[in-house]
């Protein structure tokens, strides 16, 4: 099969199409024809050296794909309702970059009725991400205010989708105003541009003073004082990257007085158990709102993976931050 792999770390240009063995799917597993490969700043991460691929993971980078089930446990796909032929999006701990693929079945899902294959590739990473820790670990109920920092990111234009249709009023923050727009067209109540204003204030005039019930972090470093901050009484703070550095210095008495949670994870070490675990939820709560597209793909590119260079400009894409939504490469 045909792969994009890292050929050394590096910029965009180390990524390289390249001829690999077919992979052969074990117990539990089945094997997919790619159609589609999500692009996610992780990958970036992976590729510039800074995120090891978990043992037992292919080195080939992506952790997204849909497409069509080839072969696999018979056993386990029937349990699962699954057959070959079945159009699906799984959730990979790597290897997505490729023409084939192998999932454990239990981190598969039906391509969403009225998706094409390219959209549900765009699916898996953020939403297992955004589900787990935004209403599993942070709890988030109808009603409450959620902030989104990075809204117009792959994990930011799920974030507002799944909160506005579960009920939640969202704010969200970007780095200009054509992407606060976008927030708001997107569906979040107000959009905060983090380099003009200050969101700590924005927040407080928004709530009365109250606070948001929830962060989403994906930046960390001196964000998690002013997060803090924004809390209101028996918030919850869910980080999920550290863009802006892994050292925090905050108020710890507000925790106490307000009865802060501090929390966070990263899903791509967890075991097949826990992401079958979530492929469930979303599967009963989520696929259908999907197939009422009241939650709808945002694809701002696709590349053809084949032509030359294009891996290359898909991660050069993402790393300029011009991107609204998710990048995806097709086969
Ligand atoms: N923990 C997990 O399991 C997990 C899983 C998936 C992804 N992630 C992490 O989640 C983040 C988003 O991933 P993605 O694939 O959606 O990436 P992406 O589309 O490339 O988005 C990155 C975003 O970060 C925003 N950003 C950077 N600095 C910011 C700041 N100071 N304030 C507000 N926003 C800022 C950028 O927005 P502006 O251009 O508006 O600044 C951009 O939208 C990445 O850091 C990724 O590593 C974590």
């Amino acid at each position: 099969m045909k792969a994009i792999e890292i050929s050394s770390y590096g910029a965009p240009e180390v990524l390289r199409l390249a001829e690999r063995p077919d992979p052969t799917p074990a117990a539990g597993e089945l094997l997919i024809r790619v159609a589609a490969s999500g692009i996610n700043r992780p990958d970036v991460l992976q590729r510039t050296g800074n995120y090891p691929v978990p043992p037992g993971a292919s080195d080939l980078p992506g952790l997204e794909v849909a497409g069509e089930i080839v072969s696999g446990d018979g056993a386990a796909m029937a349990a699962a309702g699954l057959a070959i032929g079945d159009h699906v999006c799984a959730l990979v701990a790597g290897g997505g970059y490729a023409q084939l693929c192998v999932a454990p079945v239990g981190q598969c899902l039906p391509v969403p009725k009225g998706w094409t294959d390219a959209d549900a590739a765009t699916l898996p990473e953020t939403f297992f991400t955004v589900w787990s820790n935004v209403f599993d670990r942070a709890r988030l109920a109808s009603g409450e205010t959620l902030l989104i920092q990075g809204g117009t990111s792959g994990i930011g234009v799920t974030a507002i989708q799944l909160a506005k249709a579960f009920g939640a009023r969202v704010i969200a923050t970007a780095g200009s105003d054509s992407k606060c727009d976008a927030c708001i067209a997107l569906g979040a109540d107000h959009a905060i541009n983090y380099k003009t204003s200050d969101f700590v204030r924005e927040v407080e005039r928004l709530t009365g003073g109250k606070g948001v019930d929830v962060v989403l972090d994906m930046v960390a470093g001196s964000y998690v004082a002013r997060e803090i901050e924004c809390l209101a009484e028996d918030g919850r703070l869910v980080i999920i990257a550290v863009q802006g550095g892994t050292k925090a210095e905050f108020n710890a008495g507000m925790v106490l007085r307000k009865r802060l949670t501090v929390t966070g994870s990263t899903l791509r070490p967890r075991p097949i158990t826990f992401k079958a675990a979530i492929a469930k939820s979303l599967r009963d709560k989520v696929w259908p709102v999907l197939e009422r597209k009241t939650v709808k793909p945002v694809v701002h590119s696709t590349f053809a993976a084949l032509e030359p260079g294009a891996a290359a400009e898909a991660h050069t894409l993402m790393e300029s931050n011009q991107h609204i939504g998710k990048i995806v490469l097709t086969w």
